[in-house]
């Protein structure tokens, strides 16, 4: 069977009512037949649910199907995509570990690295999306222990070479860790690459209506045995109401891509070189600096958009408020087409120095192109940017 077939037909076992659509097990805990049987549940001597925190069978249909796309044997649903990369670090470092992570990184992720793992006495070194690898083994050090990107990434759309990092966690055997979020699982596998670990958010595409909060970390069983301890007894777990919502979307999610990605590559050739655009960015573009690697590792460019508005954010706040179609808010991966300005919004935290290392100007937008029709988009965008002035 097809992905798409499987994405639609995996579904937690029928109860004994019959039912057609998926049910959800909105319930804490699970019960047992007696108190032997609880003693096995707990001894891991039979397989069964016992508690939501642990697993959930709602959950586990949407862990099933994120899963089969990205090849992994194991995943643990979270509650949001940042608590699942939290949880993939908490478990594989500790004090005295290295981090080795690319720069070009979601904002939350440079807090988590810069002033949470810092004060248990993790260290890190960023290394540029683009650098060679020569310049990547060079930050590798005796304690390192991890690599850790994400590409394309939020929100420069920077594209990290899959192979060379693969080569480099073999050589020197760290946990190879991707934030595959940006391209979802049909675009990118990372795991074809060597990686041992894969996290989403679940909040994006995988939701694609903007509803809910959701994340989800997966990979091989030797690296997902420590996280999923973590996860276990820390709490980060997806609801199952969440669940419920996110594998139905899950059926549509090829559908959806499809869409998104063919109305984001038109979207990034009507604003290439358009009066007043100072640069677009785009992985399938061709004037995309790193457009080979992307072609090499992904099927398609996705849906992320970037682009440079001359003028800075004072013509910035005249766009927007021309801007007819779009949802200016923070959130992408959504139906309906959203527009953000990275610098004061998502990365807002980040230090001013690394910012204008990752081109996060102030004349920088970033949008996530919907399902609208994309001669609507175009032609409110234009009216937006001329209108906008200089
Ligand atoms: C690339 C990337 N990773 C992780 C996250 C965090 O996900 P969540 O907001 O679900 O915690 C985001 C959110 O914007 C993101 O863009």
């Amino acid at each position: 069977m097809k992905d798409s077939t499987k994405l639609i037909r995996i579904q937690t076992e029928r109860t004994q009512h019959k039912e057609h659509a998926t049910p959800m097990f909105l319930t804490s805990s699970f019960t047992f037949e007696d108190a032997a049987e609880g003693q096995a549940l707990f001894n891991n001597e039979i397989a069964g649910n016992i508690y939501s925190r642990y697993s959930n069978p709602t959950v586990q249909e949407f862990i099933d199907k994120v899963c089969m796309l990205e090849r992994c044997e194991m995943g643990f649903a979270t509650s949001s995509g940042m608590s699942a990369v939290f949880a993939g670090f908490a478990a594989h470092l500790k004090a005295g570990d290295h981090l080795l992570a690319s720069s070009a990184l979601f904002g939350s992720a440079h807090q988590i690295i810069a002033q949470i793992l810092t004060k248990w006495g993790i260290t890190y070194t960023y290394v540029d999306a683009c650098a060679k690898e020569s310049v990547w083994e060079k930050a590798i050090l005796p304690n390192t222990k991890m690599i850790y990107l994400e590409t394309p990434s939020n929100p420069g759309l920077e594209i990290v070479d899959l192979a060379m990092a693969g080569r480099l966690a073999k050589k020197y055997n760290l946990v190879y860790f991707v934030d595959n979020c940006f391209a979802t699982p049909l675009i990118q596998k990372p795991v074809e690459f060597g990686a041992d670990l894969i996290v989403h958010s679940a909040t994006k595409f995988m939701d694609g209506q903007g509803r809910i909060l959701g994340g989800i970390i997966c990979g091989t069983p030797e690296r997902m045995e420590p996280v999923i301890f973590f996860c276990r007894h820390t709490g980060p777990a997806m609801s199952a109401f969440n669940a419920w919502l996110l594998t139905k979307s899950m059926e549509t999610l090829p559908l959806r891509m499809e869409k998104h990605c063919s109305n984001a590559a038109k979207l990034a050739e009507a604003l290439d070189g358009f009066p007043g655009i100072l640069k677009v960015n785009y992985p399938f573009l061709k004037s995309h600096p790193q457009y080979e690697l992307a072609k090499k590792q992904m099927t398609s460019g996705g849906a992320l958009v970037t682009f440079e508005l001359a003028g800075g954010f004072d013509r910035i706040v005249r766009f927007t408020k021309l801007l007819t179609i779009p949802s200016k808010t923070s959130n992408l991966g959504d139906s309906r087409t959203t527009i953000t300005n990275p610098n004061t919004t998502t990365h807002s935290k980040v230090d001013q120095e690394l910012k204008n290392k990752l081109g996060i100007t102030p004349g920088l937008m970033r949008v996530s192109v919907g399902l609208e029709d994309i001669e609507d988009l175009i032609e409110d965008f234009k009216q937006a940017i001329l209108g906008s002035g200089n």
